[in-house]
């Protein structure tokens, strides 16, 4: 059943709710999306992974789901959803829907049974434990929640405590159960009946907990990690819902894969493992970041060499490539001077600098036309994990709070979500009503139509940079060998296919670089297929001036020693 389509899509991740407002109410929604579909046909991609839809009283932004089977109103109807699948597919567009099964919505119906009473058919579907200590009041074990705090809620109605890794009104699945492992499958099946082409598994690695439940290793913000992390019947549960399920249409899963780093992807996206077809790995995240928000400075070879191993996966591995999604902060402002007189050659390399890499590339909404972090006054955000990550250190240490502000400045899941900036008016071209969230100050520079306007934008070079990888097949199954691997400014590496193959050299510094090739073979005389300035050399020599945040593409035809 399966042709691997992935294997040469392009995709573009909406985060519906700052995509497109189409009613005027802030929100964006499902005719938003429709009334996009020509400008995502027109850059190109050829598949669309859309964050969740479904019913939720939003805690976590759709996150924490209520019902799998329908959509959230202020999004709009199934009937919406018909439509917009259709539109896509007469387009040539797939769509990869979210499955947030590691937990549900407190206020989904399994939930609200299985709290009801301790012998209610559904208690199991989650996991409920007595407390420790006199009376039973201290929780279960020491794990913490991934949004801060304990990862347990007493419930008085039953006396005991219930598991919950993210916000307490995400209470986790209790997987071990069959019951729950059908309904997955059911749900999975409910949506492929409807088209759907397939799945983005959020924190799937988080689905098995250690037996027992044992107490973690002391750690005071993530706690627990070792007992649920990859944990012992992942493969398991995995090939289930994937012979159940996922084998049975020609889909594509990817899995939100939290620990998952190159070393052992293989047990979970090994074509002959029956498990996912691909991870969304952390590795590159964690590079310059600890602990989901905390920033560290970029180590730039450290950065390459999770690239390089994640490239050098065997044969039957396939990569998810990507810099954004909507929990990270955006990648011209992480990895650059977003901000800065070299954007546009900025956004640009960083373009290259993952898109001529083997595995699937995904490009996040704005992504396209360089949309930048966002400074936000405390009150500004609106994200759980910012929110509070602030009550709590308002709080209990309060003298940390710069610390927590310039953290947050960087690295807050908020600047990934502010609506997509369409165009230089009141709203950005997103909504004619009040938005959800604020709109990024910068939207008079920053927006779709100036973008299409400009040939040279950065939104024309990813036009241009999709049409190129469409049908390549260097891009697509070439060797990979990395060059300069300690140079802590310049990424450079080869895709090889036969005699053929490309040349991608990215200068991630603001100034600028020289860089002797006379070692890669093929290099003397490769010619410029393009690059981030438009003043590069046509031909290669021996070495390259690299201007501020310069990445080019060279084409060769020879052999690996270089004849
Ligand atoms: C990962 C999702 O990407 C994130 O947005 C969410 O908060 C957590 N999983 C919990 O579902």
């Amino acid at each position: 059943m399966k042709t691997r389509w992935y294997k040469d899509a392009v995709f573009y991740q909406i985060y519906p709710r700052s995509f497109c407002d189409s009613n005027g109410d802030g929100i964006g929604d499902i005719r938003g999306i429709i009334s996009k579909l020509d400008y995502l046909k027109e850059l190109g991609v050829n598949a669309v992974w859309l964050s969740p839809v479904y019913k939720s009283p939003n805690d976590d932004n759709g996150y924490d789901i209520s019902d799998y089977r329908d959509i959230n109103p202020e999004f709009g109807t199934l009937d919406d959803w018909k439509e917009m699948i259709a539109g896509m597919h007469e387009r040539g567009i797939r769509l990869v829907m979210d499955l947030v099964v590691n937990h549900t919505s407190d206020e989904h119906e399994w939930f609200r049974q299985s709290r009801s009473s301790k012998d209610n058919p559904y208690r199991d579907y989650y996991i409920w434990r007595k407390g420790r200590g006199k009376n039973g009041k201290k929780p279960p074990n020491n794990w913490t929640s991934r949004f801060t705090g304990k990862a347990w809620e007493y419930d008085e109605t039953t006396g005991e405590w219930y598991l919950h890794l993210f916000s307490k009104k995400q209470p986790d699945l209790n997987w071990d159960n069959p019951k729950v492992r059908q309904e997955v499958a059911d749900i999975c099946n409910y949506w492929f009946e409807l088209g759907v082409d397939g799945f983005r598994c959020d924190v799937i690695t988080y689905i098995s907990k250690a037996e027992g439940l044992p107490n973690g290793k002391f750690n005071p913000i993530m706690c627990g990690d070792e007992h649920f992390v990859l944990g012992p019947h992942i493969h398991e549960y995995l090939k289930e819902i994937n012979e159940k399920a996922w084998s049975r249409y020609d889909t594509m899963i990817v899995g939100e894969a939290i620990g998952c780093k190159y070393v052992n992807a293989p047990e979970l996206i090994g074509e002959d493992r029956n498990e996912l077809d691909s991870a969304i790995t952390f590795e590159l995240m964690d590079v310059d970041m600890k602990m989901s928000f905390f920033p560290v400075k970029l180590n730039l070879p450290k950065f390459k060499a999770v690239q390089t191993g994640w490239q050098s996966l065997p044969e039957n591995c396939w990569s998810t490539l990507y810099y954004e999604n909507h929990d990270q902060p955006r990648s011209i402002t992480r990895y650059g001077n977003g901000y800065g007189y070299y954007r546009n050659q900025l956004g640009k390399m960083l373009a290259l600098s993952y898109f001529m890499l083997r595995g699937t590339p995904y490009v996040y909404q704005g992504q396209e036309i360089g949309m930048t972090n966002i400074a936000l006054k405390d009150d500004e955000y609106v994200d759980i994990m910012a929110t509070r990550v602030f009550t709590l250190i308002k709080k209990f240490f309060p003298p940390l709070m710069p610390i927590a502000r310039w953290a947050m400045a960087k690295r807050a899941r908020d600047h990934a979500r502010t609506p997509m900036q369409w165009e230089n008016k009141t709203g950005a071209g997103f909504t004619d009503g009040t938005p959800w969230m604020k709109i990024n100050p910068n939207l008079g520079e920053i927006n779709v139509k100036t973008e299409q306007s400009n040939p040279n934008s950065i939104l024309n070079f990813y036009k241009k940079l999709i049409e190129f990888r469409k049908g390549n097949e260097i891009i697509r199954d070439g060797s990979y060998t990395e060059y300069f691997n300690s140079n802590k400014s310049v990424y450079c590496f080869v895709r090889q296919l036969g005699s053929r193959g490309y040349i991608t050299i990215c200068n991630f510094k603001e100034k600028k670089v020289v860089l002797n090739v006379d070692t890669i073979p093929g290099a003397r005389g490769a010619g410029l297929v393009m690059g981030s300035w438009d003043t590069q050399d046509a031909v290669l020599g021996d070495s390259i001036l690299l201007k501020p945040y310069e990445g080019v593409v060279y084409e060769f035809g020879c052999d690996t020693a270089g004849n």
